[in-house]
């Protein structure tokens, strides 16, 4: 019997896709990867073997997926589009790679994703998988399968005898990790329909926000936030904690538009707190200590980085090149930026580093001025040399 590893979250399209699997001929593996969502693993597990999977693999990824995967987004300071910060992008390629590691090592010839095909993350398994080892066989079940409703799959579902609870399921499709919150379908589908505030679940609504603004120091090595208000915390506790403050005051709902790689425009809302408190405070940062022309280089950088991400290309040499300009740029991104927090807003009101390239003394307009103002005038007329003296036409 041939095996394929199928990415399974405990949905009905995963749940389905193994039941429909086994039918086609495969013992099929559930490969349950934990990237922060907080869900109940164990009952998840149970689930799939009740469905008819023959083994369970849950694998812990959290600490990779900071280490390896949002760490070096925040480095980049990766936007897509100026609005999604990737938090389900970046945790595609990770996904892919365990669940190719997993097919090896169980002799596996395939491996399979609960993906529609009409989105971003069916791209972001399959070309990673595809880099990884081109040989194995991919299975999309929902792209091809005979269902044209989730009614139908509930049919399915309940004549297989598969334990799903789709009774009181949302109308809306979320996807959850460390690093945010993606939601999208039902309502939001128009997009001039304003998000309702049941979708909201890091965010408080910034009317019911505290009236009293909430300040923070985030300080930064190399790149990478370390301390909250002077104390340090491991990564993981730093997106944890900045969800908690960001959400409390409702800081980091992102209403977007946005161009999927297959060709339409979705709308997306995204929920980020400390995805932007970090984005916000860093970007801060390097203003104050990279000298222009980086950070001039660096902004382009960031737009390729986050292109790239959004694209499924993460396991690329070109995105190894990027990692290693970045790094470079980050060797002086070290300081503390004070933030203003306050109903939906975060505001920068503070930074400071031992790098930094501000210099009072030649900036100010007062009495400790040292900048020689003769030397303008020079430096203008040079300046504007190249274009005197021609033909206006
Ligand atoms: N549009 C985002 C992306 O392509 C999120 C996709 C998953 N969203 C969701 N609501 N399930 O990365």
């Amino acid at each position: 019997m041939k095996k394929v590893v199928l990415a399974y979250s405990g949905g009905l399209d995963t749940s389905c896709a193994i039941k429909w699997l086994q039918d086609k001929g495969y013992d099929v593996i559930a490969f349950i990867a934990d990237v922060g969502q907080g869900e109940d693993f164990g009952a998840i597990k149970e689930r799939a073997l009740k469905t008819g999977a023959s083994k369970v693999h849950v694998v812990d990824l959290k600490k990779e997926f900071v280490q390896d995967y949002i760490l070096p987004a925040v480095k980049a300071g990766a936007i897509y589009e100026g609005k999604y910060l990737l938090a389900t992008a970046l945790s595609r390629p990770l996904i892919a790679k365990h669940q190719v590691r997993i097919a090896h090592e169980e002799k596996a010839t395939a491996i399979a994703h609960g993906c529609t095909g009409k989105g971003n993350d069916q791209v972001r398994f399959e070309v990673t998988a595809q880099i990884l080892d081109p040989k194995l066989e991919i299975i999309a079940p929902v792209r091809i399968w005979e269902f044209k409703s989730r009614e139908q799959e509930i049919d399915y579902a309940a004549k297989k005898n598969i334990p799903v609870s789709v009774t009181k399921k949302s109308p809306y499709s979320i996807d959850i990790n460390l690093y945010g919150r993606s939601i999208e379908c039902g309502v939001l589908e128009d997009p001039w329909t304003e998000p309702p505030e049941e979708i909201y679940y890091f965010t408080k609504d910034p009317l019911a926000a505290p009236n009293t603004p909430k300040y923070i120091e985030l300080e930064f090595e190399k790149g990478i936030p370390t301390k909250i208000d002077g104390k340090s915390y491991a990564p993981s506790n730093i997106l944890e904690t900045l969800n908690k403050i960001g959400g409390e005051n409702g800081v980091g709902r992102v209403d977007a538009i946005e161009n999927r790689l297959v060709g339409i425009k979705s709308r997306e809302i995204y929920e980020n707190p400390a995805g932007t408190i970090i984005y916000i405070a860093h970007k801060e940062l390097e203003s104050l200590v990279l000298d222009r022309e980086t950070l001039h280089e660096k902004e382009a950088i960031s737009q390729k980085y986050a292109n790239l991400t959004y694209y499924g290309l993460w396991e690329t040499p070109v995105k190894k090149q990027l990692d290693a300009y970045i790094e470079e740029t980050q060797k002086t991104v070290t300081g503390v930026v004070r933030l203003k927090l306050f109903k939906g807003n975060c505001a920068v009101v503070g930074r400071k580093s031992p790098y930094s390239r501000y210099s009072e003394k030649l900036a100010t307009y007062g009495a400790k001025d040292t900048f020689d103002q003769s030397y303008a005038e020079g430096f203008i007329r040079l300046w504007s040399m190249p274009f005197q003296g021609g033909k206006n036409v």
